[in-house]
């Protein structure tokens, strides 16, 4: 199994009162598997697919990606198997916006430590974005810098691809 969630719980504390967003969520996914989750705004979605994604715990429940347990992890050794494992989409794309669209595809590989021009020349090339590699962020619409959140999820070659609205 890549993703095993059980029963998930998180709440958030706004001005002294707890907001219960998650109660109990468990889901699996296994490799070469889709899995589509569907809400209303504000149902906690995007605050599921970041616990998923280890960048944010749970106040209770249990996560497992690939294989490792994320609540053994201290913050340091989520980031690492995060990076090891996880390619994401944020609903807002948080490109760097000083860095043109190849530097931003290349600066999210290196973290990984996983940098391959051919790879990211290819996934770049599928997504329709050759033509616009020297562009910056503020320089593209927003139906491409989605498509650079994309290939720069895919440039570490991850396990998983997590898109937050991905078609948004
Ligand atoms: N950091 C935070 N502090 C307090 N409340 C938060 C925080 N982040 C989210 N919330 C609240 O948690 C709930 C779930 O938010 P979340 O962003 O997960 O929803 P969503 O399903 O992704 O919505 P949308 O479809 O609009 O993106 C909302 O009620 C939101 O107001
Ligand atoms: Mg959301």
């Amino acid at each position: 199994m890549l993703v095993e969630a059980r029963e998930i719980r998180k709440n958030y504390r706004v001005g002294g009162e707890t907001v219960e967003v998650l109660r109990g969520v468990s889901l699996d996914l296994k490799e070469g598997e889709t899995l589509a989750l569907t809400g209303e705004s504000g149902s906690g979605k995007s605050t599921l697919l970041h616990l998923l994604a280890a960048l944010d715990s749970p106040d209770d429940g249990t996560i497992t990606l690939d294989g490792v347990f994320l609540q053994n992890l201290d913050e340091a050794g989520r980031a690492r198997q995060r990076r090891k494992t996880v390619g994401l989409v944020f609903q807002q794309f948080n490109l760097i916006p000083s860095l043109n669209v190849s530097a931003n595809l290349a600066f999210q590989a290196r973290l990984a430590d996983r940098h391959d021009a051919a790879w990211h020349a290819e996934v770049a090339e599928r997504l329709g974005l050759t033509a616009h590699l020297r562009r910056f962020p503020e320089q593209l619409s927003g139906g491409q810098q989605q498509r650079v959140a994309i290939v720069r999820a895919l440039a570490s070659r991850p396990r998983v691809l997590m898109a937050d609205e991905p078609t948004g």
